[in-house]
């Protein structure tokens, strides 16, 4: 078992490089099996969630050639998933039900286990279903199985109003809508940057999807797609999450290659705390003001503060002057971290969804555990502005989306290390 040990206390200074956005590729590595034809992926998180994806879909009977260290060339030709131990290895990762969408459209049939995943609630997939259903599958769900399959007709096209506003639905039900009959509308979408991302990468194989990034998706079914060649767009969280590192040690980091536009939320409450935020063309640079103030959090879908960045932010609060109120609207079980927080001195109380911090001047070390991805990333960033050492176990959940996480850090200053236990 790997584990981080931190000595704390060090400002961030430096540049670090932001990888490309995992959840952006998590949907377009199931996409690019929906045509027979190569894809070329690059830009490609070497993180391992996205491992799982890869090795999923040559466990499903395509091929997956590494071509550099962030390009791969995917062809989904020959993928099936009506055999159970070819896709056994989708439960480990929340991702796995994409397969279903892109199976659906392509085959008119898709047999995808349950998703796993962090745990931080209950995380249903009613609206998924939903959605496939009016496109004229059924959908049944049995012994942790999801099978999804058309009659005697093919998918065709619906108008579909989705009752809460989930990324995952959303890309899963454009996916299949993208090769049904006719013409899908789906309102009340998620508009996150990786949707954006997802629908231009369909539409360079050949869709024809409109209005992404808007509350409602135009798409035209197509009967196929073709070959591609596409970049995924940067880690808009793991851009966030540098950023709040750089402000709670009191640093100033250059975050590289990132869209701005995307992080505005994220800028917008450091520069509330009275950090000092640049905005560059593919760059931010933050510096951590000495004294930072209160402010309150509610995580929202895009272009709101996303749920997957309320962890970095409750904790960089941690050491703002005042009373800070962080509402967690998304998921109901986000506040585990909060325990190991506690540990290193950090004042805040759990009401239901809402954490009131009080801020403190310093936290000290101890040692950690991490209960999931972000809330890992957040605790390592925590010991970096301790005072003392640190140790964060359960770092596996970590290195489901960071790359390279602690050689960036150690990039710009943080004293931080990798140790097998
Ligand atoms: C995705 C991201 C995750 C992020 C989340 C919210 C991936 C692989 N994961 O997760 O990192 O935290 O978006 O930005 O991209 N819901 C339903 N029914 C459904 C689907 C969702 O009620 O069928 C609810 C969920 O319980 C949650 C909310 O909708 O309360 C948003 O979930 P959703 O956007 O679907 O999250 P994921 O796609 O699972």
């Amino acid at each position: 078992m790997e584990k981080y040990v931190i000595r704390g206390g060090r400002p961030l200074k430096g540049t670090v490089q932001v990888s490309g956005a995992k959840n952006a590729a998590l949907g377009i590595i199931a996409a690019s099996i929906m045509t027979d034809d190569p894809v070329l992926i690059e830009n490609m998180p070497n993180v391992n969630d996205i491992g799982v994806m890869l090795d999923a879909i040559v466990s499903m009977g395509g091929s997956v050639e590494k071509k550099d260290a962030h390009t791969y060339l995917i062809c989904g030709n020959g993928v099936s998933t009506e055999d159970a131990e070819g896709t056994d290895i989708l439960r480990r990762i929340r991702a796995g039900y994409y397969f279903i969408g892109a199976m659906l459209g392509k085959n008119g049939y898709a047999c995808v286990p349950l998703p796993g995943g962090c745990n931080i609630g209950s995380r249903p997939i009613d609206q998924h279903i939903k959605g496939f259903t009016a496109l004229g599958a059924d959908v049944r769900v049995e012994n942790g199985v999801v099978t999804a399959k058309v009659g005697d007709t093919p998918l065709h096209g619906a108008h579909i109003y989705f009752d809460v506003v989930s990324v995952g639905a959303t890309i899963n039900v454009m996916m299949a809508a993208s090769m049904a009959d006719g013409q899908t509308i789906l309102e009340n979408v998620a508009k996150e940057p990786h949707i954006v991302d997802a629908a231009n990468f369909l539409n360079s194989m050949g869709a024809n999807i409109r209005g992404a990034g808007t509350d409602t998706i135009r798409i035209r079914g197509v009967k196929k797609f073709h070959k591609s060649s596409y970049a995924i767009i940067p880690d808009q969280i793991e851009a966030g999450t540098f950023m709040c590192m750089a402000a709670m040690t009191r640093g100033d980091v250059i975050v590289n290659n990132v869209i701005p536009k995307h992080l505005e939320s994220i800028t917008a409450k450091l520069r509330e705390m009275g950090n000092v935020v640049f905005e560059y063309d593919e760059a931010v640079e933050v510096i951590g003001e000495a004294v930072q103030r209160r402010t309150d959090v509610k995580t929202l879908p895009y272009p709101g503060f996303p749920t997957d960045m309320q962890p970095q932010i409750t904790t960089a609060l941690c050491l703002a002057k005042g009373t800070s109120i962080v509402t967690e609207s998304i998921f109901e079980s986000r506040f585990k971290y909060v325990d190991e927080l506690r540990l290193m001195g950090a004042n805040i109380t759990i009401n239901g969804n809402v954490a009131i911090i009080s801020g403190i001047d310093r936290l000290s070390g101890a040692y950690m555990t991490a209960p999931d991805l972000r809330a890992g990333a957040a605790l390592v960033m925590a010991a970096l502005a301790a005072n003392g050492q640190s140790t964060v176990e359960n770092i596996s959940y970590i290195l489901r989306g960071y790359e390279n996480f602690d050689e960036k850090l150690r990039g710009i200053g943080g004293d931080i290390v990798c140790i097998d236990s």
